[in-house]
């Protein structure tokens, strides 16, 4: 196939750098995405031939589409040139919703459970040939805006077939594949049918290199390989491990703008003093309301403390912002009506007219996460499975005082921060109830030198060289 921009470098994932808000008299918004492939890509500068491939994700980023032929405005983009794909709206609900977020997802997080247990017969096929489709747009248009030779680095679980279809056009790439994701254990992963357990591994074994964010999960997709496809890894693809970390600089600049100061303002006020006269102390959480962030065994280990522990009674708040998250499927909206029930239930079982022990806020804003980061005396991170979680490697780095960091051990960034964080296993309520008390009475000094050290830790791998060391990775 031709090649119709030749570039040397390409990113594809579901969502791009880029989103558009369309208003009543037709007016564009664009609003550009933050995290760390955004980062990472700024790592090779603005003048590279770079091109990012990307799915348009509602009316305003169809309209855009509609308006550029699908090659965005640089000026929208950060200088970036951003080739947007206009799916067929049904066949990216189906992909997306279907197959990426309810299968794939639920999958990886080992989230199925009753009446969530995993049932494919028709509609699951429907859907699955809408993933398909799906990755096809995309194997398609990396085809053609690829020059000979170049590395294509596709992401995540959304685009799992199409290295392997991308291959098929265009053996002359290289081409990396990164999953944000944990990967399941073979058991787990074995509860998708045979057929398609052996597409989402040959699919990506399509690729030169399948990476990954830690080596736990790297094994997992290699024992998947052994189990469903078996022994030896097929087609001699090269599996990688590229931690992420924390992007410090952007984060230390940002989290001193005077809206951060604002917002920090604000919560102090929210938070208030304890009967003695003292500042109340804070327990901090920062989440997307995803079912795999645990939120509420977190608030069900809360309440357990303050049961269990009275003298926190009046004495802590504890700050939840869970933002919405994937609204369009059922089973996200009832676990945020469900956050919210918890949250009101301890607020009123406890709550006294001068304290409310939860403060949960589900509006978004960066700005104000930043500020509870800056004050937070304590951060609770306790995903069921979590790829890295950079919300652990956030908060020590712009800690004003120094946090203690509550972490399950099943996050991806325990790998590199179990040393100076607090363990918990996120299932149990007690165990995470007994690890905010240690956290919570934890001394200001201890506090402030593991912070320290976990915001070393936390920064060792900032998104530039993520993104670097995997161009570089395959080159060879
Ligand atoms: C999380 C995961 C990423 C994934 C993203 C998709 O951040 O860690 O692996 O790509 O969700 O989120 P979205 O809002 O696009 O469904």
């Amino acid at each position: 196939m031709a090649s119709t921009h030749a570039a040397s470098v390409l990113v594809a994932s579901n969502r791009g750098p880029v989103s558009y808000a369309l208003d009543e008299s037709g007016g564009l918004t664009a609003k550009r995405g933050g995290g760390g492939l955004v980062s990472g890509l700024s790592a090779i500068g603005p003048d590279t031939d770079a091109v990012w491939v990307c799915s348009a994700l509602g009316a305003g980023d169809r309209e855009a589409v509609r308006r550029t032929g699908g090659a965005l405005d640089t000026a929208d983009t950060g200088g970036r040139r951003v080739r947007m794909l206009d799916i067929d709206p049904q066949v990216h609900a189906d992909a997306y919703n279907g197959i990426a977020n309810s299968v794939l997802w639920f999958v990886h997080h080992m989230l199925y459970q009753t009446p969530l247990e995993p049932a494919f017969g028709a509609e699951f096929r429907r859907q699955w040939a809408a993933y398909e489709a799906y990755n096809r747009a995309f194997a398609e248009a990396l085809a053609q805006e690829a020059g000979e030779g170049a590395a294509v680095l596709i992401q995540d679980y959304h685009l799992t077939l199409a290295p392997r279809m991308l291959r098929g056009l265009r053996p002359d790439l290289r081409i990396g594949h990164f999953s944000h994701t944990p990967w399941a254990p073979p058991e787990y992963f074995r509860l998708l049918p045979d057929d398609i357990a052996a597409q989402v591994l040959g699919g990506i074994l399509g690729a030169d290199r399948a990476a990954f964010l830690t080596q736990r999960w790297a094994d997992a997709f290699t024992d998947c390989c052994h189990t469903v496809l078996g022994p030896g890894i097929p087609s001699g693809t090269r599996i990688g491990v590229h931690g992420l970390g924390a992007d410090a600089d952007f984060l230390r600049q940002r989290a001193h703008r005077p809206d951060v100061d604002e917002r920090m303002a604000a919560l102090r006020k929210q938070i208030g003093s304890a009967p003695d006269g003292s500042p109340r102390r804070t327990i901090v959480r920062v989440d997307r309301t995803e079912l795999s962030k645990n939120i509420v065994r977190g608030l069900l280990a809360y309440q357990e403390l303050l049961e269990s522990r009275p003298e926190w009674r009046e004495r802590v708040v504890h700050i939840a912002f869970a933002y919405p998250s994937r609204q369009d499927l059922a089973v996200y909206r009832d676990y945020t009506a469900e956050v919210q029930r918890v949250a009101t239930e301890i607020n009123s079982r406890y709550g006294t007219p001068d304290w409310t022990p939860v403060e949960l806020h589900v509006k978004d804003d960066f700005a104000r996460s930043l500020a509870a980061y800056r004050l937070a005396d304590v951060a609770l991170v306790n995903p069921i499975r979590d790829g890295m979680n950079l919300v652990a490697k956030e908060v020590p780095v712009v800690s004003d005082e120094g946090c203690a960091l509550v972490l399950s051990r099943e996050a991806g960034a325990f790998e590199e921060l179990s040393e100076d964080a607090v363990a918990v296993n996120p299932y149990d309520i007690g165990g995470m109830a007994a690890a905010l008390h240690e956290a919570l009475s934890m001394g200001a000094g201890e506090r402030a030198e593991r912070t320290k050290r976990l915001a070393a830790q936390a920064t060792a791998l900032p998104p530039a060289r993520w993104f670097l060391d995997q161009l570089a990775a395959l080159e060879k």
